[in-house]
């Protein structure tokens, strides 16, 4: 079964958007297998995120995703990585459609409400950077 791991974001956890986010994501059908509540360090930001390492907006991205305590979840299922990109739209929020996560709710690029894995093997390790073992459930 295909896994993604999500962050709801800073700018999301502000506004008290979380509930609504998790919300639609479990109407695609997926289901939540890991869940807590964390503010990630520096560290952990850049080891998310390492793949943009040499990306002019790294540092900033890093500043931004461990500036707040963040929602994190892994959700599980047939096509879970694909369906919550496309629940998520386009990463600038100014080109996500509206009905889309970060078209009805991103702000802009870096405050986009959202983080969900690009592939089922990313979302495997980004899964345990969060999460160990027994914090994973099956039901
Ligand atoms: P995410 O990893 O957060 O789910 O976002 P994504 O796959 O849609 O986009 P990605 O290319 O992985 O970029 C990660 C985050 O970096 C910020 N970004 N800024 N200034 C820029 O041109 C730029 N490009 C990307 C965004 O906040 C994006 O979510
Ligand atoms: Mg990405």
């Amino acid at each position: 079964m295909e896994r993604s791991l999500v962050l709801i974001k800073p700018d999301a956890m502000q506004r008290g958007l979380a509930g609504t986010i998790i919300s639609r994501l479990e109407n695609l059908g997926l289901k939540l297998v890991a869940m807590k509540l964390l503010h990630p360090d520096k560290a952990l930001a850049q080891r998310h995120y390492a793949i943009h390492k040499d990306k002019p907006f790294y540092d900033s991205l890093v500043n931004y995703i461990s500036s707040a305590p963040l929602i994190v979840c892994v959700f599980e299922g047939k096509g879970a990585v694909e369906a919550i990109r496309k629940a998520m739209g386009a990463t600038d929020p100014a080109k996500a459609e509206a009905g889309t996560i970060r078209g009805d709710f991103g702000l802009d690029i870096e405050r986009n409400t959202i983080h969900g894995s690009d592939s089922a093997a990313t979302a495997e390790e980004e899964i345990k950077l969060f999460f160990s073992p027994d914090e994973m459930f099956s039901y």
